[in-house]
């Protein structure tokens, strides 16, 4: 179970990074352990950038043994974003949508990143570490600087006190609730029926439904209506001429 087994610090490197050792180390480590820390020196984010993380966010990784296929991989990161928007909605009203595949934007701005590593034996995933950096508490004027000015190619960033107006949110609760959502999710893999229905929860929440996807910034051209996603990961178009395709997120960007 997720959560059932916590390693805290005050301070450290990467949760990250810690998590992925001990998941290589430790051939028996407990499904589901968190490594959660107050604050982090070197907090890993996508593409090779830096994660800001002072003290007042929420920043942890998930050391998951989910046997499952690896086309199957990509629910983690869905079942991961999906939890993560209903608990921070329930602990504090904010609409929360999914800008895929990994970030968590409220009022166009991200609020939380997603990342993963995975490690394949056979036809099955070994291990993943899913690390979450959500900006509960924290002042964005200081990670800005740290990151020497908002970033051009993604969201601007917030945090959940801002859109609060300054008030602050109980982080304990707000894992509370997201540990039970994750669990439940996480519960409902191997019942098709059940992931249909984590598919079309997340898929209301994808930023630029309906709106026209576009294949790169420079030739621009347009793919079709997004409608959609798949349990493998990709985003389900719908083309000009009627037909459905699959598109690797990666590959393309809303207009
Ligand atoms: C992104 O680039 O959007 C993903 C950011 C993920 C940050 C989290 S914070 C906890 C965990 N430890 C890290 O070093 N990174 C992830």
């Amino acid at each position: 179970m997720i959560g059932q087994k916590i390693h805290y610090y005050k301070r450290m490197q990467s949760t990250q990074d810690v998590a992925v050792t001990m998941a290589e180390s430790d051939p028996c480590v407990l499904n589901g352990t968190v490594v959660l820390a107050e604050k982090q020196d070197n907090g890993r984010g996508m593409q090779n950038r830096k994660w800001i993380s002072p003290p007042g966010g929420l920043w942890l990784s998930i050391i998951l043994k989910p046997n499952l296929h690896p086309t199957k991989g990509a629910l983690i990161n869905f079942i991961t974003a999906l939890a993560m928007c209903e608990a921070i909605e329930i602990k504090t009203c904010l609409k929360c949508m999914v800008k895929w595949p990994n970030d968590i934007i409220i009022n166009r701005r991200k609020v939380c990143g997603i990342i993963m590593d995975t490690a394949i034996k056979g036809d099955s995933i070994y291990y993943s570490v899913v690390g979450i950096g959500v900006n509960v508490n924290v002042d964005i004027k200081t990670i800005v600087q740290a990151l020497g000015g908002e970033s051009k190619t993604s969201a601007p960033i917030t945090s959940l006190k801002s859109e609060l107006s300054g008030r602050s949110v109980n982080r304990r609760g707000l894992l509370k609730i997201f540990f039970e959502r994750i669990n439940c999710y996480f519960n409902s893999i191997g019942h098709e029926n059940e992931i249909v229905g984590v598919l079309s929860r997340i898929s209301h929440r994808l930023e630029g439904m309906g709106k026209t996807i576009i294949s790169d910034q420079t030739n621009s051209h347009a793919i079709g209506q997004l409608i959609g996603i798949c349990s493998e990961g990709s985003l389900l178009v719908r083309r000009s001429d009627g037909l459905i395709s699959k598109i690797p997120s990666q590959l393309t960007y809303l207009q």
